[in-house]
């Protein structure tokens, strides 16, 4: 097995010319590639990395799905370097943002071509930079200049130089070497007294590149040794051959491999020992020379047995050095894997390993299964989604590639989903390689990639159906779609009335409740916190409202996560002005002369005016509600109006005021005297009543005439002590239908006693004849259908 290119130390790139080192921009419609040299030099052996930098329109919301190099077109397609088994092991991709790398290590003269990238974009977009960057492979070399001429064993001067193909900048420093040993010169060239036996090798120092061959300083044979490899790595438990060639200028007495760095364990640590000696190789170590290639062969590796590995003789009178780098052997732990690299007609699969090259040979599987036949690093057959591929090589087994299997897209917590809460949906498909996720919600891509997908506080608008797509480089699946539906608690509600204008009597009117709920709400009605409605309807409905529906309604919604009131909404009904009542103050016995003051009071919205006529006038005694008369006289006596208006209508009661003065002035309507007959039987009665109270009460000292005792109306004033004193004097307020046929008097109510006070010794008993209006329909009520009739005293003289 020959030995692969180790991962070199970063540090460790390879001696690297530039050329030409200009900036090549390449590309039209800002796709391009630019190289950051385009002619590379660089020694055999070494690492050289290749830097570009691409650009792409912004214009385009393309992401860049795949990077890569390459050298030749298959099918008119560029082929990834990483597929060239040429390569295999030996070349490493970075990107760090829009600029990036290829490594090659150990670097042959095979390797030099023309390498240029290409890119591809998730919108199909690809681009491929030219010219490339030239790479040439030089191999360093001593050259021997000057006078060669020598005697016996004794040579002149001659002129070294350490040269390269590869025009070497001016001040490098150099490594130089002579029978293996380091020696004290850092020019490119120098003059040196040689012999014959003498070899010379040289290197760059600034880079820890391999040496040149040694060369003879005269003729020939003299002492060298040339390691095949400058490093092997082999797998643990496995066996690695090292190998050198080596020639003596006189006859060998010993000869040996060892490593530096077993150096603490030898006797004398600047002598080193023969590795067959060292413990820790008893048993696993086997040299073979023959015609002057010696070969190390170390078997049952371990990972301690990574060191550098030297190859040293000895003669009479000679020992060869050893500053000379030699092999150095890396063992690594299994790390066989399958890539998977992408290509237009489809994926490709490597079997990969640090260690490995072309020149191994693997077995490869599908589905667990050995495929006959292929046996290259490269798998060569297609390539099935629904199979899943490994590769091995000796006892080592990669790990199977395989598309993502099926999978399903579970959520976290479970149950009923509330608003604000954290919800997490997690996609999660077993593929190798890793795959990577998308999700939609609907027929949307979302701009998530991660597996999973989290809400911190769920909100009503991301409910939806979400699913996710797994894809990685061997294939794509899709999951079934979740559903997610975000339950929350009614909002406030909005309360509406409709119409929006001014509520009429008897118009039809509607409430509705809206709020936003999940699960729909339902609702409730109600009227002052009565319920008036319940149920999923939000509609509450009047056909022909009236006034008693004015007032404050709210309603509630509810679902199963809770409830909300709304706020209040009044409810203004507007109507015409109901029948005014009328009263009389004051309601005692009025004195001509005095003032009286009508009132007036109707139900109305808006609220009524008033406005007070009186028969047989035309126009109006006064406007308000109140209407005093100062002064009343007999001719005040009459029947008055109070009209209540407002915009919706208007209504008339009627006040009839009767004076009552003594017989002679009856104040008596004429169409009222069957009226006054009946209440001067009931008053007669109750004066009589009255008069026994009266005895008693004035034998208990109060030197009032007790006023109840008397009932002085119409007819019956000639019945009136002859006092000076006003008569005190009942009265009824009567009021009667204005179709005065239909009279009912059931109602009549006995004068009340009076507490007897001194303010109220002139309070006046009255009473109320109250009938039922005949016809109730509003549009009949306008009608002064009732009369209030007063019978005021008129003071005698
Ligand atoms: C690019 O993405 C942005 C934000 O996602 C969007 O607003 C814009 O429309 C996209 N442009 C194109 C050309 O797709
Ligand atoms: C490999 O296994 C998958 C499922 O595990 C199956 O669908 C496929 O057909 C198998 N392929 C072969 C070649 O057997
Ligand atoms: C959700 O969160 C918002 C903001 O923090 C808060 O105002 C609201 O009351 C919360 N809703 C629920 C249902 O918890
Ligand atoms: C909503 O209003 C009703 C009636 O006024 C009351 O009984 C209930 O407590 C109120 N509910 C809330 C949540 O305020
Ligand atoms: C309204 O919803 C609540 C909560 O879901 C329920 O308890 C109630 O019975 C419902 N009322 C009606 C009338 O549907
Ligand atoms: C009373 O109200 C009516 C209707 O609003 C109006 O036309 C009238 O002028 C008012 N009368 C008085 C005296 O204010
Ligand atoms: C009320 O009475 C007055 C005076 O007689 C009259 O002018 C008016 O039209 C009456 N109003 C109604 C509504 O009957």
């Amino acid at each position: 097995m020959r030995g692969a290119a180790m991962s070199l130390p970063a540090a460790a790139c390879g001696f690297v010319l530039f050329l030409l080192s200009l900036q090549v921009i390449q590309g039209q419609n800002n796709w391009g590639v630019t190289y950051t040299s385009t002619q590379i030099c660089a020694v055999k052996g070494s690492t050289v990395e290749i830097h570009c930098s691409y650009t792409y329109p912004s214009r385009i919301n393309a992401t860049v799905a795949r990077t890569f190099w390459f050298t030749k077109l298959q099918d008119k397609e560029p082929v990834d370097l990483r597929t060239d088994s040429k390569y295999l092991g030996r070349v490493q991709y970075s990107c760090h943002e829009k600029s990036c790398t290829l490594r090659i290590s150990d670097l042959r003269e095979s390797d030099s071509v023309v390498y240029k990238f290409m890119f591809t974009t998730n919108h199909g977009g690809k681009y491929s930079g030219s010219p490339g960057v030239s790479l040439s492979v030089r191999g360093l070399q001593v050259q021997i200049r000057g006078s060669r001429s020598c005697f016996s064993k004794t040579c002149t001067w001659a002129e070294l130089k350490c040269h390269s193909s590869c025009s070497l900048p001016g001040r490098s420093s150099y490594l130089w070497y002579k029978n293996g040993e380091k020696i004290n010169k850092e020019t490119s060239s120098y003059s040196d007294y040689f012999y014959p036996p003498d070899s010379y090798s040289c290197a760059l120092n600034a880079y820890k590149d391999p040496p040149s061959p040694s060369v003879c300083g005269h003729g020939h044979s003299c002492n060298t040794v040339m390691y095949t490899d400058r490093s092997v790595c082999a797998f643990k438990g496995s066996s690695v051959d090292i190998s050198c060639m080596y020639s003596s200028y006189e006859s060998i007495t010993s000869k040996f491999w060892f490593s530096p760095e077993r150096s603490r364990r030898w006797q004398n640590p600047s002598q080193p020992e023969d590795l067959s000696t060292d413990s820790q190789y008893t048993g696993r170590v086997h040299v073979e020379t023959e015609r002057g290639r010696s070969t190390l062969r170390i078997s049952d590796l371990r990972e301690s047995d990574s060191a550098e590995y030297h190859f040293k003789f000895k003669t009479p009178n000679f020992e060869w050095r050893s500053s000379l780098p030699g092999t150095t052997l890396t063992v690594t732990d299994q790390d066989l894997q399958v890539q998977v690299i992408w290509s237009s007609t489809g994926p490709k699969l490597i079997c990969h390993s640090s260690c490995l090259t072309d020149r191994s040979s693997f077995l490869w599987y599908k589905n667990g299964t050995m495929i006959q036949g292929e046996r290259s690093p490269s798998y060569g057959g297609q390539v099935d989604p629904a199979d899943s591929y490994s590769c091995s090589y000796q006892k080592y087994r990669s790990t199977p590639v395989y598309a993502p299997k099926p999978f399903s897209v579970s959520r976290t917590p479970p149950g009923d989903i509330m608003k604000n809460d954290s919800v997490t949906l997690t996609c999660s498909s077993d593929a190798n390689p890793e795959a990577k996720y998308t999700w939609y919600k609907g027929n949307q891509k979302l701009l998530i990639e991660e597996p999973q997908l989290v809400f911190s506080s769920i909100q009503p608008s991301d409910s939806g159906q979400y699913y996710c797509s797994a894809q990685n480089e061997l294939g794509r699946r899709t999951s079934e779609a979740v559903f997610i539906n975000v339950n929350y608690a009614p909002m406030l509600p909005s309360v509406s009335v409709s119409p929006s204008a001014e509520i009429v009597e008897g118009s039809s009117v509607t409430l509705t409740c809206s709020s936003d709920a999940n699960p729909a709400a339902n609702y409730t009605w109600y009227k002052e916190n009565q319920i008036l409605l319940q149920g999923p309807e939000s509609i509450y409905h009047f056909t022909s409202i009236s006034s008693e529906d004015r007032g404050n309604y709210h309603c509630k919604s509810e679902n199963e996560f809770g409830r909300t009131n709304s706020t209040s909404l009044l409810l203004d009904v507007q109507y015409g002005p109901k029948l005014p009542s009328v009263s009389v103050s004051p309601s005692a016995e009025i004195v001509e002369g005095s003032s009286v003051t009508l009132t007036c009071s109707s139900d109305a919205n808006p609220a009524a005016n008033y406005t007070w006529y009186k028969e047989n006038e035309d126009s109006p005694k006064a406007s308000g509600q109140i209407f005093t008369i100062t002064d009343f006289r007999a001719e005040h006596s009459g029947k008055y109006y109070c009209e209540a208006q407002n915009r919706r209508g208007r209504q008339n009661s009627t006040l009839h005021l009767i004076v009552v003065a003594g017989a002679w002035k009856s104040a008596a309507t004429g169409t009222i005297t069957a009226v006054l007959l009946v209440i001067l039987l009931l008053a007669a009665f109750l004066w009589i009543r009255r008069k026994k109270k009266s005895v008693t009460q004035q034998s208990k000292g109060g030197e009032r005439l007790d006023n109840r005792a008397q009932i002085n109306m119409g007819t019956a004033a000639t019945q009136r002590q002859p006092t000076e004193q006003e008569d005190d004097l009942n009265y009824s307020i009567i009021s009667f239908p204005q179709n005065q046929e239909d009279a009912l008097y059931s109602n009549i109510r006995p004068p009340q006693p009076r507490r007897h006070t001194e303010e109220q010794d002139d309070g006046v008993d009255y009473t109320t004849v109250k009938t039922e209006n005949a016809s109730s329909a509003p549009g009949t009520r306008r009608q002064d259908d009732f009369a209030l009739y007063s019978t005021v005293n008129k003071t005698q003289h």
